[in-house]
């Protein structure tokens, strides 16, 4: 089937089904150009706890499409490529979070959206990269555990010092492998260029920074700066919107390796089956719904 023909079976079975397509800024360019919303976790979130679709395609990773579920349980959520994990999000599991709460039973327990539904029914509340920081603010207590991403955990703790954040052992694939030495040679090879980076870099990265935000922070700051030349530290997919917005402005990659394998395993062939055969639908426990839906609609009350 060519592109054009499947672009239109694509808008024909979503209205017949009255669905929705939300693709997270890193999928493909093609993926993006199709979609009803394309944002960072946090704007998804939101979109799909508000949407009347009565299916969401969630063009993603697994749990993206976990997260749209719990917050919207009678509508049929479908992952199209149901081998899109998170590697950070399998760095914390239901149980290994309950032994560290043992060992800290006076700590708030916060999560990064990247978890799995059930470590998000074991938590106090869930952040995003773009709330994090309003969410921590938000908690009362001093001690706060916070998992599983050890280098947002560090950009919040130097941002709230105030606060005491005890890290886990997890981190992203894709934004923790640059080194300072490929950043350091990206600023020399472009010396007029602003540096923003995702707090998913290590410290020392995000040390190197001019900016440090969220995937949409990153996009909404290159659009609106005077300035016209950037080095992007996060996934390559952001230079679609990003060269949509600024089509003037240039990018630069911090690093070639800055790829999700996982974000870039849905194609449009993937989505038109996705439709076609209802495939794969997203069903959680009951229980978990309900016990991850507080950590999830408490972050979208503290950061509307
Ligand atoms: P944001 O969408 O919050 O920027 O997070 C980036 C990410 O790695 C998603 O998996
Ligand atoms: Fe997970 Fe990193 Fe890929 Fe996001 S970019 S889905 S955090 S591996």
């Amino acid at each position: 089937m060519d592109k054009q023909t499947m672009i239109s079976n694509i808008n024909k079975m979503k209205k017949e089904q009255n669905a929705v397509i939300v693709a997270h800024s890193y999928q493909v360019d093609d993926v993006q150009e199709i979609a009803d919303i394309v944002g960072d976790s946090f704007a998804l979130s939101q979109y799909c706890a508000s949407s009347t679709a009565d299916t969401i395609v969630f063009c993603g990773v697994h749990f993206m499409a976990e997260s749209a579920k719990i917050l919207s349980p009678r509508k049929t959520v479908l992952l199209p490529e149901i081998n899109a994990g998170c590697p950070m999000a399998d760095m914390v599991t239901a149980e290994s979070l309950r032994e560290a709460k043992k060992k800290y039973p006076e700590a708030a327990v916060v999560c990064y959206i990247n978890s799995s539904a059930e470590v998000k029914a074991e938590c106090d509340i869930c952040c995003t990269s773009s709330n994090a920081l309003s969410v921590i603010r938000s908690i009362d207590k001093k001690d706060i555990l916070f998992v599983p991403d050890k280098n947002l955990g560090s950009y919040v703790a130097k941002m709230c010092p105030e606060k005491n954040i005890i890290f886990w052992e997890g981190y992203c694939i894709t934004h923790h492998k640059i080194k300072s030495h490929e950043v350091l040679a990206s600023k020399e090879l472009h010396p007029d260029a602003l540096l923003l980076v995702h707090p998913e870099c290590q410290p020392e990265i995000q040390e190197l920074a001019d900016f440090v935000g969220s995937t949409k922070q990153i996009i909404d700051y290159a659009k609106n700066s005077d300035h016209d030349k950037f080095i992007i530290g996060t996934e390559m997919g952001v230079l679609y919107q990003l060269k949509k917005d600024s089509p003037h402005k240039t990018f630069y990659m911090m690093s070639t390796g800055l790829i999700c394998p996982n974000m870039k395993k849905t194609s449009l062939q993937s989505v038109h089956d996705a439709l076609a055969f209802k495939k794969y639908e997203i069903n959680l426990e009951k229980d978990i719904i309900e016990r991850a839906s507080h950590s999830l609609t408490r972050m979208l009350e503290v950061a509307k």
